[in-house]
């Protein structure tokens, strides 16, 4: 299914916090800086873009996004997260594939993005990667022992097609 793309506003502070943590898959003190970002780019940080996927009025998932400081056309994709009950529609393939218009429309070449090498991060690392997102380096033990950062990027130059629409 397809849902509307507009940023998020305050009236969905909560909803993004509840579905956030409904993930289940991250610690409360990461559901503390997903709020942090969004109260900053609600306060007017352009370094963070929150792009949410609406059903109606009904916040269904988001992605949040900024130009990477100190970089020629790097972005970060920091969050990506849709409602654990709303996975697999499609709708985080939507927001990706309207970030990376973004994005490139705005001259960008390339989006980085940092997980997790987690089991429970498994999906997570099949979704980047079946969107186009190369593994391209890793620290081990970065966020815990045996919990290695693994990084991702996707140039947005090597003729990726950007018209893509949702799965
Ligand atoms: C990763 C995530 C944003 C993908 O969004 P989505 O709307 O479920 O993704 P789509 O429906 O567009 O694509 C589904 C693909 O994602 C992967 N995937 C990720 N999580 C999945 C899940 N819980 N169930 C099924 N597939 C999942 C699969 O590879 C699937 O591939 P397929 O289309 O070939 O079957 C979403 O599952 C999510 O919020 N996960 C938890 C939070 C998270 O991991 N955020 C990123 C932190 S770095």
């Amino acid at each position: 299914m397809s849902c509307s793309l507009r940023p998020v506003g305050r009236a969905h502070r909560a909803r993004l916090e509840a579905l956030v943590r409904g993930t289940g898959l991250f610690r409360e003190a990461e559901v503390a800086t997903a709020l942090e970002l969004l109260d900053e780019a609600l306060d007017g940080d352009d370094d963070y873009r929150f792009l949410g996927a609406f059903d109606g009025d009904d916040l269904t998932g988001y992605a949040c996004f900024g130009p990477t400081p100190d970089t020629l056309g790097t972005y970060d994709l920091y969050w990506i997260a849709v409602d654990r009950a709303r996975q697999s529609e499609g709708i985080g393939t939507q927001l990706v594939r309207a970030v990376e218009r973004t994005v490139s429309a705005g001259g960008g070449r390339l989006i980085v993005v940092e997980t997790s090498s987690r089991d429970d991060y498994n999906p997570t690392r099949a979704f980047y990667e079946a969107r186009g997102f190369g593994r391209t380096a890793t620290i081990p033990g970065y966020y815990a022992p045996g919990d290695d950062l693994v990084i991702y990027v996707k140039d947005l130059t090597h003729g990726n097609d950007l018209a893509g629409t949702a799965s």
